[in-house]
């Protein structure tokens, strides 16, 4: 899949995106070492906290279809900027894919990239640890 492609996924699946309370639109897709995507749109509660983001729905669709190894995650939004991902994915992202590549574009084209470790440094590490 050539960047292209996986731009116009992000703008088809942020379609789907359940966002009735906050209007704000978020779409992930997810490359697994195999080179599978996984798609992600954020999915809002009427309870709001119970709200789940793009990218940890793209996380979990993955681990629940059995995937392990993953390469790196796009994320668009309706923000005329490329948006990092919140507080909580990169938590998430972190315990189950530390080495992944994060890569946000707006949805006119933008792009920026980063890696997660980058931008969750010094990172909770687990209790085992
Ligand atoms: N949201 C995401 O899907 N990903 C993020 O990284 C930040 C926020 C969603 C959650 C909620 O549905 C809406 O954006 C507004 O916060």
């Amino acid at each position: 899949m050539n960047e292209q492609t996986i731009f116009q996924l992000l703008k088809k699946t942020k379609e789907k995106a359940l966002a009735v309370y906050s209007k704000f639109h978020v779409s992930a897709v997810l490359v697994t070492k195999s080179n599978e995507l996984i798609t992600g749109i954020n999915i809002e509660s009427s309870s709001y906290g119970l709200t789940i983001c793009a990218e940890r729905v793209a996380l979990f669709k993955a681990l629940s279809e059995g995937y392990r190894e993953f390469d790196r995650i796009y994320i668009m939004s309706d923000l005329p900027v490329p948006c990092p991902p919140c507080g909580a994915c990169r938590q998430v992202l972190m315990d189950y894919a530390p080495d992944i590549k994060v890569i946000m574009y707006s949805d006119n084209g933008q792009k920026d990239g980063a890696l997660l470790k980058d931008l969750l440094p010094r990172n909770f590490p687990g209790p085992k640890s």
